[in-house]
């Protein structure tokens, strides 16, 4: 194995059965990813993957469909004639409806032949990558049909998110599944936990000493986070306006980034003790109350407007969209963590479709000094910063202050960096690759657990609930191409303190960077 892999133990034989096939997520993220897995010698011996669909196909227009997706969204170096003829060999396709009790049983029969065929034992991976409303029916009729039982042999069901539509949809589906099957058997993705720079917040903490002592309320002034897109909804219209951003993004994504931002170091790597850390920070969210929505939660839909020149289309006029929709392509809360360490540290995190630019961030704003002794080049005082770059150019930057060479004490903000990219031989995997092989060996560490889903949704419903029952909450609308409504800067609560304005490169900052 060389440099370039992660460097596990080797998952056993198993039959990957994929529902949702004919997907999107399937095509763009779910084939590459195990693609990559197999050129990088880390599938089983012996496996196959079934993709189940309703759309009509053959198993060759599917093999052929994912032989082009491969090509399109995996990396370059990683394709070779060999292994991707190899590999789409062992993919096949089957039309079923998997809200049939029958058909799901006609399933079965197929993967009891097939694991004949190929000398594979009975382990089974089904992956939910179907509308959210499909999974509840489609775990019943597996384990109605008898797939749910781990009889010498593994039974792993894999979901997607968002994993319930609220608080109460999620304890539904908790409830209907541990009925059918153990928690140990259920693996609930969230991919943001799949990303290396997620992980190495971990890493960054906890394995340097010099962190801990100013990670609290005495030294933290305030944690900005900031996941922005510059895509819109592209052909996801549909979905995306029955869901909008605090479900897409704020219930998983963001407030998992939260957690391990905020937790407490965990005894051991240990599955659950990192995740019973996490959970205590998600239980520690000081709840937004309904009356606080209006003040503390600002949410946006862009509208349309021109990029470098060419139109781009409003949220409203998007395939698949409502033309009066009210749904939120951003968001962005003020919010408290209830504890010793984070008690008075405001937490502010925001999310946006077709903002300026592709960033994912975590910063952290120190307090500055108590006397201000120099003056500062602009006038302005930025203070010491920690930003955490999760994507692109992923990396750690430090600003601190020095003096400005000549007469005087001007002081100027610099900055320190680390770019994973320097880490030259190292291969970053995609969250998906990480996740899926994780769930190959049964490793639940990243994935998110019950408690942990419905607490976040415990912290989201008030939100909901305001939005839902106040009409006179505003949701603005801000051009395409602009970092959201001007006022999510009205959550500092003071003119001199706006978000970061993040660019491409991590150490760039600029309220109109690029696009
Ligand atoms: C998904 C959301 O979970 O995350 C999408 O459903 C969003 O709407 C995506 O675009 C963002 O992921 P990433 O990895 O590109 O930051």
């Amino acid at each position: 194995m060389n440099s370039n892999c992660f460097v596990m133990g080797h998952p056993d034989n198993l039959l990957f059965v994929i529902f949702g096939a004919s997907g999107d997520l399937t095509q763009r993220k779910l084939i590459p990813a195990i693609y990559s897995l197999r050129a990088q010698k880390l599938m089983p011996d012996r496996y196959t993957i079934l993709g189940i669909g309703r759309t009509v196909m053959e198993s060759d227009e599917f093999r052929r469909r994912m032989k082009d997706s491969i090509i399109r969204f995996s990396e370059k170096k990683e394709i070779s004639d060999e292994i991707l003829n190899e590999f789409t060999d062992k993919l096949s396709y089957l039309v079923l409806d998997s809200s049939s009790e029958e058909e799901i049983d006609k399933l079965r029969i197929i993967l009891e032949k097939t694991a004949k065929e190929y000398s594979i034992c009975g382990n089974c991976i089904f992956y939910m990558a179907t509308p959210p409303e499909m999974y509840k029916i489609i775990a019943v009729n597996l384990a109605k049909a008898g797939l749910g039982k781990q009889l010498g042999c593994f039974r792993r069901f894999v979901f997607e998110k968002p994993f319930g539509y609220d608080l109460e949809s999620s304890e539904i589906l908790n409830r209907t599944l541990h009925e059918l099957i153990d928690e140990g058997q259920i693996y609930r993705i969230d991919h943001y936990l799949g990303k290396e720079t997620v992980q190495n917040l971990l890493v960054m903490r906890f394995s340097n000493g010099i962190f801990e002592p100013l990670w609290n309320r005495n030294y933290v002034d305030r944690i900005e986070i900031t996941s922005a897109e510059n895509m819109g909804v592209e052909n996801r219209g549909n979905y995306y306006d029955s869901t909008g951003a605090l479900r897409d993004m704020v219930q998983n994504h963001l407030l998992q980034m939260v957690g391990l931002t905020a937790m407490e170091p965990p005894s051991s790597l240990d599955a659950n003790a990192i995740r019973n850390e996490v959970l205590k920070v998600l239980q520690s969210l000081q709840p937004v109350r309904e009356e606080e929505v209006g003040e503390q939660v600002i949410r946006g839909q862009y509208t349309g407007s021109r990029i470098r020149g060419e139109c781009v289309t409003g949220y409203r006029d998007e395939k698949g969209v409502n033309s009066n929709s009210k749904t939120e392509t951003f968001v962005a809360i003020k919010f408290y963590i209830n504890n010793w360490r984070w008690g008075g540290v405001p937490f502010y995190i925001r999310t946006g479709k077709r903002l300026p630019t592709r960033v994912t961030e975590i910063v952290i704003h120190f307090k500055s000094t108590p006397h201000h002794l120099f003056q500062k080049e602009s006038g302005k005082l930025t203070g010491n910063q920690l930003i955490v770059r999760i994507q692109p150019d992923e990396g750690i930057l430090f600003k601190f202050d020095m003096k400005e060479p000549g007469s005087g004490f001007n002081v100027k903000n610099v900055a320190m960096d680390f770019h994973y990219k320097d880490l030259a031989d190292i291969r970053v995997p995609s969250a998906y690759e990480r996740l899926l092989y994780d769930v190959m060996i049964g490793d639940p560490t990243l994935f998110s657990r019950d408690d942990e889903i419905e607490t976040a949704w415990k912290f989201i419903e008030p939100v909901q609930s305001a939005w839902a029952n106040n009409s006179g909450i505003k949701i603005y609308g801000y051009p395409a191409g602009t970092w959201g409504p001007e006022h999510a800067n009205d959550l500092f609560g003071d003119e001199s303190i706006t978000w970061r304005y993040p660019c491409k490169n991590m150490a760039d900052e600029e309220l109109y960077c690029e696009l």
